[in-house]
This record gives structure tokens, C-alpha cells and sequence, in this order.
């Protein structure tokens, strides 16, 4: 049984957790120290070793994302903390920011010094005024203690609240005061990011991740994880799950270990089906319980570890249901810039709620599938690959209640039953 490994997690529950009290108390700011004395090299060098992937869904190494940054080129470099964190199921970088913004603060530190920035933006979704209330003391008080400011300035930024501005380069357009929309590639942000200047962008999970790194080293955090997948992560379990919420552990444990931690699916119920990696990753069954949860076990079973977001549905859910909630996301959150992600996920909405009200025939899946087949590699971002992924996934596993709804001319479920507060209700 692989156990929880608390490093980002570990004083969480702490009450005063977030301040630069505890931080300090616990041995905060010594990693910025250190790596402050040394070669900025050495630090990527450091960071490269220990194997850490980007945790912002693709699974990039950091290190080697940190040395495509030109050196010598007498231009201004930027580091951007991707903090937009606006997935369906995806709730890591809230808690983090909530409960430790320092690490975040520290890392950016460490980074910055890393790729010879002067400036480290934090680009944070506007709805979660309470994180950037947080976030904003934080920086004030890492400021008056004279962490920032005599190297490196952080400056927060507030997005007006879009999905697609977790879009790295949607992300630096709405940064420079644009509409978020995804820019052409080539030129890499590594080359042309913020300001037209070399720029990293990174998520908060893997910029959190550098201080430990830094003063434990790289063998410690090679240690932890699978072959490919070093270190520890935070996944995060939400839906029909006794007890929701985020568990550290090694990359590489198992939905099975993790739904133990946290209590089991609801009494009564068994699992139906759950996201590996929040909504735009490829579902899963209760046949895939005992896969590794590291990039490269959930690649072969055919899904992405994304962001970690195991979103976990019993079998009083309807799949269809489920899927046309996500699809009306995508399709709201469509940046409208290229016509099969604008059009198709309008026409995906139109025949998923057909078939969720049992209207239709089964030419309608295989137009489902047609229409995912013209969005998919075809659309100018990742978006669109992410709007069909749940779609093309659940008539891989569950054609057959695609099938029964439409004999049964309407809904098998009651939406009730899947609430939360349905077994109160229920007098269970
Ligand atoms: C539609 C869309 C939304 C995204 N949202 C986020 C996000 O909220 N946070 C994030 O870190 N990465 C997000 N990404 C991934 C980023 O483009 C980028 O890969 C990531 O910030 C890189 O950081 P990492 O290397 O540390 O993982 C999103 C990508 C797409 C296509
Ligand atoms: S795929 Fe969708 S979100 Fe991405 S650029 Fe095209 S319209 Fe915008």
C-alpha cells in the first residue's frame, strides 16, 4: 500500500498555515537562500536531475523548460506563474495558494534567479477573489521582510475569468492586455513569451515544488515516484467519494490506494466511471483502478495524468448527463478563434441534450464521433482536443446506455440520486 507523502501538504493543517510566521517557522526561505548563492546554472542543473514535470497538465520537464531560456542575449526574461486553474474537477492550486502561498513565493524566487529574471508574474483567475486576497498579503509580507525586492519584483495579475487563459500563450496575451486568445507557434515563449521576451511559464504546483527540491536535492526527490514520473503530487478526489479532497502522495499510486485514503465511494454505491486528469482527459471505468497514476501508466491505458483531478461518479450518474455538462463548458469557455472547436462544441451541445432527453437514433453517436473526429488535431489549441476527449471515451465504454436511454425514450436516471445530500434525503 503506497503511503501519503506530505511535502507541499505538510503544515496544511496548521491554522495559521499561510502566514510567513509558520513559513518561516518552518524552515522557510532557507531554499531561496541557498539557491541564491548559487551559479543560476547549477539550479537548473539541479532541477533537471531531480526529474520534475511541469504539474500544469502536459507533464514537461522543468529544468529543461528553464534551460531553453537564451542566456548572455541582454534581454529582459520573464517567469509567469500559470495560476489560472479553471478545469472542471481541477482544485489543487486553490488549496495550495490558500494554505501556503509562501512556497509559491520562495519557488518564484528560486525560478527566477534560475532563468535571470528580474520579474515574476502570477496570473490568477478572477473568481477566487479570496486566493488573490491571500496571495497579495503574502507578497506584501515577503516584501516588508525583504525576500522580494532586492532581486526580484512580483507582480500579481487578476484575469477577468476565462478557461482558455490557462492557455500559456492565451495566457500571456491577456497578461499584455489582449482578449486570451492561443497565439501561433513557433516562436515558443522560451524565445517570444511575455513582451515579445524570453519568458517561462509555469504552474503553481511545479514552481511550489522547487524549494523542497532545492534543500533536500535532486536524489531525494528521485527517490519518490516511477521510473519516468519522480517525486510527489497532489491529487485531488471530488464527486461521490466519502472523503473529498487533496492527498500527496508519490506519482505512480493507484486510484484503489487513493480511494482507500479517502474513505471509499459513498456508502451503498460502487464506482461507474472517474476522470484521471479533470474533464479534458479520457475516462476511466472500474477496470482501471489498479493503474499507476504516473504520466506514463495512464498514456498506456489510453487517458492523460493532467492535473491529477480524479473526479469520482458512482452508478447513479448518468454518463450522458455528465459528458453534455462538460461539453456546455467547453463550448461556453470556446475562445471562438478557430471554426471546428467555435462550431463543433456548439453542435456536440445541440445533439448531446437530444440523447440526454432520450431523443434521437443511433446515427446520432456515430455523428457524435464524426464531429469529434473534425474537431480533434484539427482545431489551433488543446482546447478543443480536451472539449472531446470525455465524449469519444464514454461510447467507448458506455454505448450500450447511450443505446438503452434512446429505447427508453427519455432520461434513466433521476438527477437527484447523484446529489450529495441524496442519501439524507433518502433517510439512509
Ligand atoms: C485550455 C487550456 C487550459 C489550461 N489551463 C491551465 C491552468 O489553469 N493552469 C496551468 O498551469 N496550466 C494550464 N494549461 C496548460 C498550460 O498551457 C501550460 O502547459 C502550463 O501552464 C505549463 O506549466 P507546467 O510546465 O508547469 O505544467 C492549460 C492548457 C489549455 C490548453
Ligand atoms: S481550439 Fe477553441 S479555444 Fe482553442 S483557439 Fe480554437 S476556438 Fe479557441
Amino acid at each position: 500500500m503506497t503511503k501519503l507523502v506530505p511535502v507541499l501538504s505538510e503544515h496544511w493543517d496548521e491554522k495559521d498555515s499561510f502566514t510567513i510566521q509558520a513559513y518561516t517557522r518552518h524552515g522557510g526561505y532557507k531554499a531561496a537562500e541557498k539557491a541564491l548563492a548559487m551559479d543560476p546554472d547549477a539550479v537548473i542543473q539541479l532541477v533537471k536531475d531531480s526529474g520534475l514535470r511541469g504539474r500544469g497538465g502536459a507533464g514537461f520537464p522543468t529544468g529543461m523548460k528553464w534551460g531553453f531560456i537564451p542566456q548572455g542575449d541582454n534581454k529582459e526574461h520573464y517567469l509567469v506563474v500559470n495560476a489560472d486553474e479553471s478545469e472542471p474537477g481541477t482544485c489543487k492550486d486553490t488549496p495550495l495558494l490558500m494554505a501556503n502561498p509562501h512556497v509559491l513565493i520562495e519557488g518564484c524566487i528560486i525560478a527566477a534567479h534560475a532563468i535571470r529574471a528580474k520579474y515574476a508574474f502570477i496570473y490568477i483567475r478572477g473568481e477566487v477573489t479570496h486566493v488573490v486576497r491571500r496571495v497579495n498579503q503574502a507578497i506584501e509580507d515577503a516584501y516588508k521582510a525583504g525576500h522580494l525586492g532586492k532581486g526580484v519584483e512580483i507582480i500579481l495579475h487578476v484575469g477577468a475569468g476565462a478557461y482558455i487563459c490557462g492557455e500559456e500563450t492565451a495566457l500571456l496575451d491577456s497578461l499584455e492586455g489582449f482578449r486570451g486568445q492561443p497565439r501561433l507557434r513557433p516562436p515558443f515563449p522560451a524565445i517570444a513569451g511575455l513582451y515579445a521576451m524570453p519568458t517561462v511559464v509555469n504552474n503553481v504546483e511545479s514552481i511550489a515544488s522547487v524549494p523542497a527540491i532545492v534543500l533536500n536535492g535532486a536524489q531525494w526527490y528521485q527517490s519518490m515516484g516511477t521510473e519516468k514520473s519522480k517525486g510527489t503530487t497532489l491529487y485531488s478526489l471530488s464527486g461521490h467519494v466519502k472523503n473529498p479532497g487533496q492527498f500527496e502522495a508519490p506519482l505512480g499510486i493507484t486510484l484503489r490506494e487513493l480511494l482507500e485514503l479517502a474513505g471509499g465511494i459513498r456508502q451503498g454505491h460502487r464506482l461507474k466511471f472517474w476522470t484521471p486528469g479533470g474533464s479534458s482527459t479520457p475516462i476511466f471505468t472500474d477496470a482501471h483502478l489498479d493503474i499507476p497514476l504516473d504520466y506514463e501508466g495512464v498514456a498506456e491505458a489510453g487517458s492523460m495524468l493532467g492535473t491529477k483531478a480524479l473526479q469520482i461518479f458512482d452508478e447513479t450518474t448518468s454518463i450522458i448527463r455528465a459528458v453534455l455538462r462538460w461539453t456546455e463548458f467547453y463550448k461556453h469557455e470556446s475562445c471562438g478563434k478557430c471554426t471546428p472547436c467555435r462550431e463543433g462544441t456548439w453542435w456536440l451541445v445541440q445533439i448531446l441534450r437530444d440523447l440526454d432527453a432520450g431523443v434521437g437514433t443511433e446515427e446520432d453517436l456515430n455523428k457524435l464521433l464524426d464531429i469529434c473526429d473534425n474537431i480533434a488535431g484539427r482545431s489551433f489549441c488543446a482546447l478543443a482536443d480536451g472539449a472531446v476527449a470525455p465524449i469519444i471515451s464514454s461510447l467507448q465504454y458506455f454505448r450500450q446506455e447511450y443505446l438503452d436511454q434512446l429505447a427508453n425514450k427519455g432520461s434513466l436516471f433521476d438527477p437527484m440520486e447523484s446529489t450529495l445530500f441524496a442519501p439524507a434525503k433518502a433517510g439512509a
